[in-house]
């Protein structure tokens, strides 16, 4: 299927998500981790899934990788993601989970591990995400263990805004931040995080000019 019919080279070219009666089971005997998920996003929307600890949000963002097995259907662009290679799926989701990894090296290193982007692009995804300029250089040591996981989040925040894929996934992205910064990151968030600047309207900066974004949002509930 995947030789056969791969997806067009444009493709996703707008982000829409459908998640049609999704449920995963990790393991034969285990109770289902999802039970029959449904849900639509259209492209550029931004959702939130809420639910207690354990209710399965994390798992769903596992089915939207394709890291766990899942029946039902999920599509982005209409393309149901079991037939489109492992690569093309991850490649056009960017997550931003509850406690990102680092890699050792500096923090421009982890922000563009392929040293393909020029640096005013890397300082201002730093200023955009709050952090100071001066810590591009920064040494990072083995799983980002120097820095602090709010510091943590922050910086997998702005690695997200310049790798400009089509789907954001925030799997309790801000739940390591102070409440300040957790405020800031919304408004960001509310605005498009791939534009220049959080004032702009409607600015397209993505190098291909059809594909927008879809940000998905999880939380917890915090009360019972
Ligand atoms: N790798 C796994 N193997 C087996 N069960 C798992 C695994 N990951 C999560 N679960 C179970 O699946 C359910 C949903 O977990 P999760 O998606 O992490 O919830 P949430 O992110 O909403 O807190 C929980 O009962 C959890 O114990
Ligand atoms: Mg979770």
């Amino acid at each position: 299927m995947l030789a056969s019919n791969p997806p067009a080279a444009q493709w996703p070219h707008e982000g829409a998500i459908s998640f049609v009666d999704v449920s995963v089971v990790y393991r034969p005997g285990l109770p289902p981790a999802v039970v029959s998920f449904s849900a639509e996003l259209r492209a550029r929307e931004r959702a939130a899934v809420v639910g207690r600890t354990g209710a399965g949000k994390s798992t769903l963002v596992l089915a939207l990788f394709r890291l766990t097995a899942y029946s039902g259907r999920i599509l982005i662009d209409g393309r149901e993601l079991q037939s489109v290679g492992l690569e093309r799926v991850r490649k056009c989701i960017t997550i931003i989970p509850q406690d990102p990894v680092l890699h050792s090296g500096t923090v421009a290193h982890n922000l563009d591990p392929f040293e393909g982007t020029p640096r005013p692009e890397l300082l201002a995804a730093l200023q955009r995400a709050g952090l100071p300029p001066e810590m591009l250089e920064q040494a990072v040591d083995k799983g980002g263990s120097n820095l602090s996981s709010g510091e943590r989040q922050l910086l997998c925040f702005a690695r997200a805004l310049l790798q400009k894929r089509p789907v954001l996934v925030l799997d309790e992205a801000t739940s390591n931040l102070d409440a300040v910064t957790d405020e800031k990151m919304q408004a960001l968030l509310r605005t498009d995080p791939n534009s220049g600047s959080d004032s702009d309207p409607d600015p397209n900066p993505n190098p291909n000019p059809n594909l927008t974004l879809t940000l998905t949002l999880t939380l917890t509930l915090t009360q019972p």
